[in-house]
This record gives C-alpha cells, sequence and structure tokens, in this order.
C-alpha cells in the first residue's frame, strides 16, 4: 500500500536496471551530504499552535508573480524516461494538474518545443556550456516558448563523482535522446565507445564552464530576458553576491547531495541566508524534502517555497504521469494536515516561532 512518499522509494530497486537505479539514487562519494539532508529534519522540531479555527487550510502563493496552488515545485532532474516513458512530458503533464511550477533540466530527454505546450508555469534549468552559442541559442528559445525564468546551477563547474556510476559504467539507455540537444553540435553526446567509468563524468567536460564568475549572472539576463534564479548556493555571502549581480532569487541546494560530498545540509542554511538577504528576495530550497512538516520548518525558517527532486522520479517509475500526481497529491495533502495541526491557516502563517532548534 503506499501511504508516503517512501513507500515509492521503497519499490523504486526493485523496478529498474541497477546503473539506472544507482545514477538516480545515488550521491556523492561517501554519501553523507545525502544523508544529512534527511536526518537534519530530526533535529528541528515544531512549537505548534492550537485553538485559531484552522476549518480552512489555503496553500496558494505567488512564485515571480505566479499564482500555484501550494509551496511545493518540481525540481530539475535530468533524463526522466529512464524511469518511466512519459518522462518530463509526464511530470510537466502532473505540473500543469497540480498548479505548480516545474524546472526543465537542460539534460532533460523531452525538449522545450514538446513541454511549452504542456504547461505554462514551466522553468529552464541551464547547465552553461562552454559553447557560448549552444547556451545563448537555448536562452531565446526559453523566452519564445513562453518559459517564465531561467534557474542557472552553480554548484556543477564539473560533475561530483557518484561512485556507484563508476563502477557500473552508468550510460544513458541508447534507445533515449536528449530534447534539447537535437539539431546541435552536443546530439551524439551519447555515443561513446569503450566507456570505462561513468558517461556522465566523461559528459560533463564538455557541458560545464568552470570559468564562469558572478557576472555571467548579467550576462543570462540580457541573453534570456528572464528572471534569473541561481541554483546551488549553500553561503550567505554567495547569495548576497547572486543578489548584487541581479539575480531575481535563490536557490539553496547541494544537488541531492550529488556534487561536493560533507557540504551543509540544506535545511540549516535556510535561516543564515534568509538573515543576510532580507525579506524580500523570493527564496526556494531543496534537499531531502519528503514530508508535509519538512515543508513547514522550511517555510518557517524562511524559504517561500520547496522542490522535490528524487520522489518525482519514484512516482514516475511507479506509474508514470499518474504516478507524479499521486507524489504530488500526498505531500500536499501531508502540508495541509501539518498546517492544520500547527495552527497556519495559509502560507504567511507559518512563522519562525514554529520551529525549535534541538542540536
Ligand atoms: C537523478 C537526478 C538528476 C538531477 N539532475 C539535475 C539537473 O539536471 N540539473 C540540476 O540543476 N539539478 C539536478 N538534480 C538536483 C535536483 O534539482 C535537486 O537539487 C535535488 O534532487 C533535490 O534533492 P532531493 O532529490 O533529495 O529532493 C538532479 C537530481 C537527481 C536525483
Amino acid at each position: 500500500m503506499i501511504i508516503n512518499l517512501f513507500d515509492l522509494e521503497k519499490e523504486f530497486p526493485n523496478k529498474l536496471p541497477d546503473a539506472i537505479e544507482g545514477y538516480y539514487s545515488s550521491g556523492a562519494r561517501d554519501e553523507v551530504t545525502l544523508k544529512r539532508n534527511r536526518s537534519i529534519f530530526d533535529e528541528y522540531e515544531l512549537l505548534p499552535k492550537f485553538l485559531k479555527d484552522v476549518s480552512n487550510i489555503n496553500t496558494k502563493t505567488k512564485i515571480l508573480n505566479l499564482e500555484i496552488d501550494s509551496p511545493i515545485l518540481l525540481a530539475p532532474v535530468a533524463m526522466q524516461q529512464m524511469a518511466h516513458a512519459d518522462g518530463e512530458l509526464g511530470t510537466a503533464k502532473a505540473a500543469n494538474k497540480f498548479n505548480t511550477i516545474m524546472t526543465h533540466s537542460t539534460i532533460a530527454n523531452f525538449g522545450i518545443d514538446d513541454l511549452s505546450p504542456v504547461h505554462d508555469k514551466l522553468f529552464f534549468q541551464l547547465y552553461f556550456s562552454k559553447d557560448r552559442d549552444f547556451t545563448k541559442n537555448i536562452l531565446i528559445k526559453c523566452k519564445k516558448k513562453n518559459y517564465k525564468a531561467i534557474v542557472f546551477t552553480v554548484d556543477a563547474p564539473r560533475l561530483g563523482t557518484r561512485e556507484r556510476d563508476e563502477r557500473s559504467s552508468f550510460k544513458m539507455p541508447d534507445n533515449l535522446k536528449l530534447g534539447n540537444f537535437i539539431g546541435t553540435k552536443f546530439e551524439n553526446f551519447n555515443n561513446i565507445e569503450n566507456l570505462e567509468g561513468s558517461s556522465m563524468s566523461i559528459h560533463s567536460d564538455h557541458l560545464f564552464d568552470p570559468t564562469l564568475t558572478f557576472e555571467i549572472i548579467e550576462w543570462i539576463k540580457e541573453v534570456s530576458e528572464l528572471p534569473v534564479l541561481v541554483k546551488g548556493i549553500l553561503r550567505p555571502d554567495d547569495a548576497q553576491n547572486a543578489l548584487n549581480h541581479g539575480a531575481d532569487g535563490i536557490i539553496i541546494s547541494n544537488h541531492g547531495g550529488r556534487q561536493l560530498d560533507t557540504a551543509v545540509p540544506t535545511l540549516k542554511q535556510i535561516e543564515p541566508i534568509r538573515k543576510q538577504i532580507g525579506n524580500e528576495p523570493l527564496l526556494i530550497v531543496d534537499g531531502g524534502i519528503r514530508r508535509g512538516t519538512d515543508i513547514l520548518k522550511c517555510i518557517a525558517l524562511g524559504a517561500n517555497a520547496v522542490q522535490i527532486g528524487r520522489p518525482l522520479l519514484w512516482g514516475l517509475n511507479h506509474s508514470g504521469q499518474s504516478g507524479v500526481e499521486l507524489v504530488l497529491d500526498i505531500i500536499n495533502k501531508e502540508l495541509i494536515e501539518s498546517m492544520t495541526l500547527s495552527g497556519c491557516r495559509d502560507i504567511g502563517e507559518i512563522d519562525r516561532d514554529l520551529v525549535l532548534i534541538n542540536r
């Protein structure tokens, strides 16, 4: 029986080839950050408020002027068709049904032309290629196809090593395509003979540009003519710097524990980053969010919204688009329960004094 997201996680390894499950589930090196992203939620305790007439709970909120039904967004996750043929198209349709935002990964199986007709609240996640023309063309296309923001991932000047992928010589199955690369020089990205180690670490040499500095945020804004959110920030000074260079929001993330192992768990950094940047700037967080109470804690500490990554893969693998809808249904209902039981009638009432930090 599927009651919570962990029930879906448990099914996941039984239904996929080892190498693919390893790519989706693993973290970098010893996976310390991967585990800490989750375990830290237990160190933060809730202090509920009562007798507040909680007969009506409203989870609606606004992100970059987009009105959405809940503060739970879908994080950019690469190559979703390895989990189910519906892939990113199913995820986008599920996001549309739940009126929330989905971020489309650069290395998705479906391209911008596929997703833009099915959902009008899409962000595009940018891996900034060394090939400026490729990057420029994709940014211009996002604006043309009605994407609402660029999510610029900064925590990947190169790929963090996921040792399970090295051991399995992980490679995307040959029958799948990368939709955003069709017709570009990266089209044959996946044709590698005699692979030793993970194909992802070979690709990252082409796809990531380690020379970038904060000034590039202005360039991305100028070329795309869209708001830019900077994803992968863990420090208050980096958050401030990004905003000083024109960022329209910050996404606190350690890439789900897949880049620098032993990097700080994200929950811990919400409050210091919010303190640094002040009340106004948009602040989103991801990493290990699986329960309604996790979302309550993130928002109480200063986030405007949260993102989920791996759970959408568990849903897709379970039953395609309807599995992603199941994930969104479960976690949204848990959020409503948590708000009801803690005396928060709307997102604005989720205050700092709801959380005690028990360290
Ligand atoms: C299999 C997988 C692929 C991912 N692909 C991307 C990507 O293409 N771009 C990106 O910015 N983040 C990517 N991420 C990171 C997610 O956007 C997000 O930060 C992370 O998954 C959140 O943690 P969670 O999985 O614990 O919810 C990926 C994560 C996973 C698990």
